[in-house]
């Protein structure tokens, strides 16, 4: 049904935007973990993004993306008060969420915002919660201030040292978990070879890995198989079984091909997209 968009926030201009949709029917039950699927308008292709929070009371949810290709491009160009055509949600099997104790929740990029709201859903139950959040430079650093406002610790590495240490997220978390040999899991949100880096970084220590699969989607509702994943060599759609699964297990190569797999049409799609916005940007 068409989404009101309530406000827009240009976290990183041009680049990376948070939207708050007036979707009380969605925001009533959203978990930690969900995410949804949009489609702008009627020439729009469904693209998935993450609930990074949620306002039951308020019935509102708040999404972040990144601007990548055409439809994201085209998510851009709205403004608080225009509608997105179709919002569809909430999707995907929430994050296993208990008392636990210890629990690391590293984001890179856009990630961190997705990650959010399943460190809030572990600082809710109760358990001690470390972010470590990571960008190239400070400027690019998101939701630092939304993730101190409970978060118990907040570990921050940009690879230039403009912020906290200098470095990659999965030096922080290594020497974290050397440190800490209480914690029971680090849940990892971000580009595929981040997490594949920090899946890479708990195995030797022994410690529960949850990621967050950011695979093709179209349908979002197990019917299509767009988002075929391989974990522990069986065969899982990211839509219904994830997008959440165990990092040990994620066949990461075979994922990242797939992610691959329409570069050329994404590119082609993105530069007619731009070539039509002179004549009519929000029917492009
Ligand atoms: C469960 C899930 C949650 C996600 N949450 C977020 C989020 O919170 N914020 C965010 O910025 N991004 C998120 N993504 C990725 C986001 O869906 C893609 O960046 C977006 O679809 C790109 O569309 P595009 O047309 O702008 O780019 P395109 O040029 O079409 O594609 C760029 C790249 O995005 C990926 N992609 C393209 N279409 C899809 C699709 N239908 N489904 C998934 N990936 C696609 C491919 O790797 C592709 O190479 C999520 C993906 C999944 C599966
Ligand atoms: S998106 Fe179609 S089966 Fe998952």
């Amino acid at each position: 049904m068409p989404t009101t968009i309530l406000a827009k926030r240009r976290l990183i201009p041009g680049k990376t935007s948070e939207l708050v949709l007036d979707a009380p029917h969605i925001a009533a039950k959203a978990q930690p973990g969900n995410f949804l699927i949009l489609r702008v308008n009627d020439h729009g292709e469904r693209i998935p993004l993450t609930i990074a929070d949620a306002d039951p009371e308020k019935g509102t949810v708040t999404i972040v993306y990144l601007v990548l290709g055409k439809s994201t491009a085209l998510l851009e160009t709205l403004e608080a008060g225009d509608a997105i055509l179709d919002v569809c949600g909430p999707l995907g099997a929430p994050t296993h969420i208990e008392k636990t104790g210890v629990v690391i929740c590293v984001g890179g990029g856009t990630g961190i915002a997705a990650m959010h709201h399943i460190a809030k859903g572990h600082a809710r139950a109760g358990n001690h919660v470390v972010a470590v959040i990571g960008a190239r430079t400070k400027e690019l650093l998101l939701f630092h201030d939304e993730l101190s406002a409970f978060c118990h610790e907040v570990l921050v590495t940009t690879d230039d040292g403009s912020m906290g240490r200098k470095g990659l997220v999965t030096e922080t978390l290594r020497d974290r978990l050397a440190a800490d040999p209480t914690v029971s899991e680090v849940v990892a949100v971000g580009p595929v070879p981040m997490m594949r880096a920090v899946a890479e970084t708990t195995r030797p220590f022994g410690v529960k890995t949850t990621v967050s699969l950011n695979s093709i989607m179209v349908d979002g509702i197990g019917m299509c198989g767009a988002c075929r994943v391989t974990v522990g060599g069986q065969i899982r759609f990211a839509c219904v079984d994830g997008p959440e699964f165990d990092g040990h297990q994620v066949d990461f190569g075979e994922l990242c091909a797939r992610l691959g797999a329409f570069r050329d049409q994404e590119r082609v799609s993105l530069e007619k997209f731009h070539e039509c916005r002179c004549h009519d940007h929000k029917k492009a």
